[in-house]
């Protein structure tokens, strides 16, 4: 369904202060999957979603690779081709409903609208949808809440509100940068559980990206670690935290998520600045592991899209 080849997104492309801020990026994506994208701030997580869907600055590009979503090159995509995916096979979710939601129209008229720009459907049958749609992703009362504004709902109900417009138009894609970042984990838990369940029924893919690795375990089937815009690990979710092999992962893996940020504690100093990587591996500096070799080569990535990682010394497969 998507398939992302050797992805390179570059800040001011072609000029002498060239960067490479997403640093050839592989996977794929098959329908009902939720794939998770972690990493800590910087590591290159919501500009290779933006490249996916050409939503970059005009200062940053596509310098490299391919997309290839449902058999049709993104990457070769005109802007106009990009928008009408956008309302209708591809949906984003951001951190802030706010962004997504007019706060002058009612929530009603906002996801009849977002169905009839891409569906013919009476207003009638929209209506019914979209009630149908808010009800699943739990809004009590959702027939009387058809009338109300974004400002009206609380935040937690406010982000249900931008996943069921999400999910309206039954998109192949889903794309979630930290959408549940801002709510207390109670309500996150919840809304992962609805997700899970819309995923399987309507057979979206979903690529979850979050800083908190721990959320992804017992919701993300593939989980895909970022750092310096490299993918320096991705694997089935239950063999990544079952036995993690790159040391980055595993120091994820023992880090506390205070306050929407992750606090590495067990791990010293903080990622490198990607206009001056270090010479070897860009986790070097940092890795308990370090080896003389590791700064003086940079590590290949061993296996494919489904199972791999990028590390001369990976942890044991069993611990
Ligand atoms: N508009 C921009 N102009 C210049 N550099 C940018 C811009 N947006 C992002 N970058 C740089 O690109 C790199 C990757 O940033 P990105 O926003 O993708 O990280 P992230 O993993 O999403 O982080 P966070 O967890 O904070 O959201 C960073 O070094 C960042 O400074
Ligand atoms: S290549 Fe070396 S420095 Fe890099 S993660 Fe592996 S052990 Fe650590
Ligand atoms: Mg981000």
């Amino acid at each position: 369904m998507l398939k992302v080849d050797n992805l390179v997104t570059s800040l001011h492309p072609g000029s002498r202060d060239q960067v490479d801020i997403v640093r050839s990026v592989s996977f794929s994506l098959e329908p009902g999957q939720i794939l998770g994208v972690v990493g800590e701030s910087g590591s290159g997580k919501s500009m290779m979603a933006y490249s996916l869907i050409d939503l970059l600055d005009r200062k940053i590009a596509i310098t490299g690779g391919s997309i290839v979503f449902n058999g049709e090159d993104l990457s070769a995509a005109k802007q106009a081709r990009m928008r009408e995916l956008r309302g209708n096979r591809i949906a984003m979710i951001f951190q802030d409903p706010m962004v997504a939601l007019n706060p002058v129209l009612t929530i009603g008229e906002q996801m009849i609208e977002a169905i009839q720009a891409h569906r013919r459907m009476s207003r009638r049958d929209a209506e019914a949808h979209a009630i149908k749609t808010l009800a699943r992703v739990g809004i009590p009362s959702p027939e009387s809440r058809m009338s109300a504004y974004a400002h009206e709902f609380s935040g937690g109900m406010r982000q249900r509100v931008v996943i069921a417009i999400a999910f309206l138009n039954e998109p192949d894609l889903i794309i979630a940068d930290e959408a549940t970042t801002a709510l207390d984990v109670t309500i996150q838990s919840q809304i992962l559980a609805e997700i899970q369940g819309l995923a399987e029924e309507t057979g979206a893919a979903i690529l979850w990206i979050t800083h908190d690795l721990s959320l992804l375990s017992g919701f993300a089937d593939a989980v895909m670690v970022m750092y310096a815009g490299q993918v320096i690990e991705i694997a089935p979710a239950d063999r990544l935290f079952g036995a993690p092999r790159h040391p980055y992962t595993a120091a994820l893996m023992r880090a506390v998520p205070v306050a929407g940020r992750t606090r590495l504690e067990n791990l010293e100093g903080v990622p490198p600045s990607l206009a001056d990587l270090p010479p070897g591996c860009a986790f070097a500096p940092r890795c308990p592991r370090a080896q003389p070799r590791c700064s003086q080569n940079v590590p290949p990535f061993e296996g494919d899209t489904t199972l791999g990682w990028r590390c001369f010394f990976p942890l044991e497969e069993t611990p």
